[in-house]
């Protein structure tokens, strides 16, 4: 047997020796074949480019789908002790037909309203959060207080979580009882200070845990498990580079969640909605009085929105300004009947809010974006979401949805619209509860007991 096994291998590396020349040709050849017959699949499992001839409702779905998240929750809906007939059930179901397929599409707003309304309950009776405290006399009191003024900008989300969070009925200030605990330091704020500033922010934030870790003994029972911090700012996304705790177990409510970057976990942490703070009632157009298909402004500061432009910056359906316009804003939105969100430098933009204030449906044209609340609201039933590598079929996508699905997406809009504003204090479902719905999601339900 050994015998034989030597002789083959003999054998063979004599072949191979007499072949090593053509082998040395036949190695790159074959790498070259693989890795194309690998984007050529890659290709044509992510985008619709090679599927036109679908019907558009089903287009549609196709698209969305990349983003369908199961909700949750609503497995525990399936009693335990009967999950094997359950299953049994589900296997044995034959297939669903493409038609079936079509109705079973869900177009409420919330992927479960009943387990969301009976969680929501627990979440405002039980819910508790402590604020490290900090005076007014602290040096870095700027960046730890909440603002005393009304938020304003492009990031004035994270501002406005902090200034009605102190408010707010969650706090105790009694850390034994808290399900979590706040980092109150701001990135925005760091960002301006000039005794920090862009390249301090790391530093600040070791240093800040380094005192909380060891003034109090809450950070080292979880190792930061139970700890969040909120940030808008993209900048946001390195500024735990020297806290690896933070980054790892921390729950990190940030504006930038992208399933792209390194530094973000999805079943971790949590995506604050980046709004443009507006007062008052927001106005309502019917879809009839929409007369344009799409639109969109905006700098073009990206790869997605240089392809945008190259694609449809001279089309007369589909409206697309590089730069300032010269009309309000507010008014090409209300005439909308769809609103573009493209991906800038980063995945977020204030352009999803804005939109659904003006009651158009957003288009989605992020890829990786975790888009906020997402296990709580269904996007697919007020929004249309693409894939960078569609941008060519946009307009074929849009124009393939009627105008009753149209009409459909926009009465959710307005159904939506209430999660994506801020209060102050907080009014019910507005996006402040929305964001603290989804971090009492993420608390720990173990709790380890201190030993002071
Ligand atoms: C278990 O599931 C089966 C099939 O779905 C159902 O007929 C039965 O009543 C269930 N039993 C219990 C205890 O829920
Ligand atoms: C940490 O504590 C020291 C000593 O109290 C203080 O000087 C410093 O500003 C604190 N740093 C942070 C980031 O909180
Ligand atoms: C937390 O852990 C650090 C590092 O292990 C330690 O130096 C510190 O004293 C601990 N803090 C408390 C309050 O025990
Ligand atoms: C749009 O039109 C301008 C002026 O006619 C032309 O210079 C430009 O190349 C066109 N762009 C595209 C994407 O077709």
């Amino acid at each position: 047997m050994t015998r034989s096994l030597v002789l083959i291998y003999s054998l063979l590396s004599r072949r191979r020796l007499s072949e090593s020349r053509r082998t040395l040709f036949l190695i790159p050849t074959s790498l070259a074949l693989v890795t194309s017959l690998a984007i050529i699949f890659y290709i044509s499992s992510t985008s619709n480019l090679f599927t036109n001839q679908t019907p558009p409702l089903l287009l549609k779905h196709t698209i969305s789908s990349s983003l369908n998240y199961p909700p949750t929750n609503s497995l525990l809906t399936i009693p335990l002790n009967n999950v094997s007939s359950n299953l049994a059930n589900l296997q044995e179901s034959p297939r669903l037909s493409t038609t079936q397929l079509r109705y079973s599409v869900n177009n409420e707003v919330f992927h479960d309203k009943d387990i969301f309304m009976e969680n929501y309950k627990d979440m405002s009776r039980s819910f508790k959060i402590y604020i490290y405290p900090h005076s007014e006399d602290d040096p870095f009191a700027n960046v730890l207080l909440p603002v005393d003024f009304e938020p304003t900008g492009n990031y004035a989300s994270e501002s406005y979580f902090k200034k009605v969070l102190v408010k707010s009925h969650f706090i105790t200030e009694d850390p034994l009882e808290a399900d979590l605990f706040f980092l109150p330091f701001s990135i925005a704020r760091l960002r301006h200070d000039p005794r920090v500033g862009i390249n301090g922010i790391q530093d600040f934030v070791r240093d800040y845990i380094f005192n909380i870790s060891h003034s109090y003994p809450f950070w080292n029972r979880t190792g930061g498990a139970d700890h969040f911090y909120v940030a808008c700012h993209s900048i946001g996304r390195s500024a735990m580079d020297k806290a690896d705790e933070v980054k790892l177990n921390a729950i990190q409510v940030v504006c930038s969640s992208s399933y792209f970057l390194s530094s973000y976990y999805a079943h971790k942490d949590v995506c604050l909605p980046q709004i443009w703070p507006r007062q008052g009632e927001p106005p309502k157009i019917a879809p009839t009085k929409r007369n344009r298909l799409v639109f969109f402004a905006g700098s073009i500061n990206s790869p997605v929105r240089e392809k945008l432009v190259e694609v449809w910056g001279n089309d007369s359906e589909i409206s697309v300004h590089s730069g300032r316009l010269k009309t309000p804003y507010a008014e090409e939105l209300l005439r909308s009947k769809f609103c573009l969100h493209v991906k800038g430098f980063e995945v977020n933009t204030a352009r999803i809010g804005d939109a659904l204030y003006y009651g158009c449906v957003p288009v989605i044209i992020a890829n990786h974006y975790d888009l906020p609340f997402a296990d709580i609201l269904n996007w697919k039933s007020f929004s249309v979401i693409v894939p960078t590598l569609d941008i060519p079929l946009l307009k074929q996508v849009l124009k393939g949805i009627t105008f009753n699905d149209h009409s459909r997406l926009q009465r959710n809009v307005l159904k939506v619209r209430e999660h994506f504003q801020w209060h102050t204090p907080s009014v019910t479902f507005d996006a402040f509860d929305m964001v603290m719905y989804d971090l009492w999601l993420r608390r720990s339900s173990v709790r380890v007991r201190l030993t002071i």
